[in-house]
């Protein structure tokens, strides 16, 4: 299957979901409107991997986030979707391997990692499904 559906109703602001497609992992997650405020209060230019949480969400959606669950240095699966989980120094996720640091809108911030993880193609079929892939 090339792609898939997922039912993010049960998915509070501040909360996440691992999913996986193509074998690979997937976070969604509804950001808070504090997070949403961090994510917009960047300024884009001074990051290494220059987008907006605008340019990572869809129009009128910017509280879900939706990204591989992959770091881009070497592909170890970033913490901070599950409870309890450390979100590193920028709110978002972190990776434990080699100490790459993510912000809410899941951009590199800190650490190895070249990139931002990596936002895959979806769709809202519905204000409750989203479709991967
Ligand atoms: Fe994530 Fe190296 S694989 S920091």
């Amino acid at each position: 299957l090339s792609s898939i559906e997922v039912d993010i109703s049960k998915i509070q602001p501040g909360q996440g979901i691992k999913t996986s497609w193509r074998k690979q992992p997937v976070f969604i997650k509804q950001l808070t409107p504090a997070e949403i405020q961090a994510a917009n209060a960047v300024d884009v230019a001074s990051l290494r991997d220059p987008q907006s949480l605008a340019d990572r969400t869809k129009p009128g959606k910017s509280q879900w986030l939706i990204t591989l669950g992959v770091c881009t240095h070497l592909g170890c699966v970033p913490l901070g979707i599950g409870e309890g989980e450390t979100k590193g120094d920028f709110g978002g996720y972190f990776c434990p391997c080699h100490g790459s640091h993510y912000d809410t809108a899941a951009r590199v911030r800190k650490g190895p990692a070249p990139l931002n993880l990596h936002v895959p193609d979806y769709e809202f079929t519905s204000d409750t499904v989203v479709r991967i892939g």
